[in-house]
């Protein structure tokens, strides 16, 4: 069996950071996506990367892609099976996008497929998660979830999540501005962590604050309410930026969004680098865009909401 994997990249609208510590965090998948070929083989699990320029058999060593292996033992539950696995993702590396986990999520797919497992959303989740704890330490699951399920998803960890029905809000455009700077999820998360434990009681107010920022934004989301929903991602930015997790380049792109008009702008994911996003009514989502590429920044407009991972087998 020939099987063609793909999974969408996530962006956090809130909630990042505060999620590891038992917040909740609503996050949607966006079409930017890891797709993944595998074919199977006499011997080996060979893993290629074009985007990298990488090819190793982790069979016999890793390097690059030991993640990866801890995602197919865990596919395999047992004896891993021989393959060929080819991953080619578009989705920019250490942008706050969630590349690593969609890489995972499609490479598990592709995986299961070819050996002719049963691909559900839950395993191949579950086998990212395994692979992002290599990556990142103590992820909280939020990106292989909202890779493999899709749509927009209201998250806690070791609750699992919950899908949210986001209908009105068609006038506006969601623009993820690539800083270009990137860094590390894991630094970006013990960073935050030592900060949250040395402020004590003030470190549990600003959790109940971002709660309270998750809840109001569910409230406008579901009312369609993008300008409630701009001022809630300018608020929920200041407490992220409080947090240490911002950086020179994220306040230009997210200063520079709001003097181009935007609604709200704000870090996503990890921060330290990676990405703004920036809500912008639709007929000036363009002009927006255009002035922050010309300020040096690399801008996506991915659609929301996406599907999570699909699998085609081909023989
Ligand atoms: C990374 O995309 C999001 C963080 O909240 C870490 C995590 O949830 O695992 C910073």
């Amino acid at each position: 069996m020939i099987c063609r994997a793909r999974a969408p990249a996530k962006v956090i609208l809130f909630g990042e950071h505060w999620v590891v510590h038992g917040g909740r965090a609503l996050a949607s998948a966006i079409g930017l996506y890891s797709s993944v070929y595998a074919e199977p083989l006499r011997e080996g699990v060979i893993v290629e990367s074009r985007n990298l320029g990488v090819m190793e058999d982790v069979l016999k060593s890793c390097r690059v892609f030991c993640n990866l292996k801890r995602s197919f033992e865990y596919i395999a539950n047992g004896v891993m099976w021989p393959a060929r696995i080819v991953v080619n993702s578009e989705i920019p590396v250490g942008a706050g996008l969630g590349s690593s986990a969609a890489v995972a999520v499609s490479a598990s797919a592709a995986y299961a497929c070819v050996g002719g497992r049963d691909v559900t959303p839950e395993l191949v989740s579950n086998a990212a998660y395994e692979s992002e704890k290599l990556v990142h330490g103590t992820p909280s699951g939020v990106d292989n979830t909202v890779s493999a399920f899709g749509g927009f998803l209201l998250y806690r960890r070791g609750e699992g999540f919950k899908a949210i029905h986001v209908g009105s809000l068609n006038d506006v455009t969601l623009l993820v501005i690539d800083t270009g700077v990137i860094r590390s999820t894991a630094k970006a998360v013990s960073l935050f962590s030592s900060r949250l434990k040395r402020l004590n009681s003030i470190g549990q107010d600003l959790l109940r604050l971002a709660e309270g920022i998750v809840e109001e934004a569910l409230r406008a989301v579901r009312k369609g309410d993008a300008v409630m929903l701009g001022e809630l991602m300018d608020v929920a930015h200041g407490l992220l930026n409080a947090m240490g997790v911002s950086h020179i380049e994220l306040e230009k792109a997210v200063h520079a969004a709001r003097a181009n008009g935007a609604l709200g702008a704000k870090l996503t994911g990890a921060g330290m680098g990676g990405s703004a996003i920036a809500l912008v009514e639709k007929e000036r989502a363009a002009a927006v865009a255009e002035n922050l590429r010309r300020l040096g920044f690399r801008v996506y407009s991915g659609a929301l909401g996406v599907r999570g991972v699909s699998i085609t087998a081909l023989e």
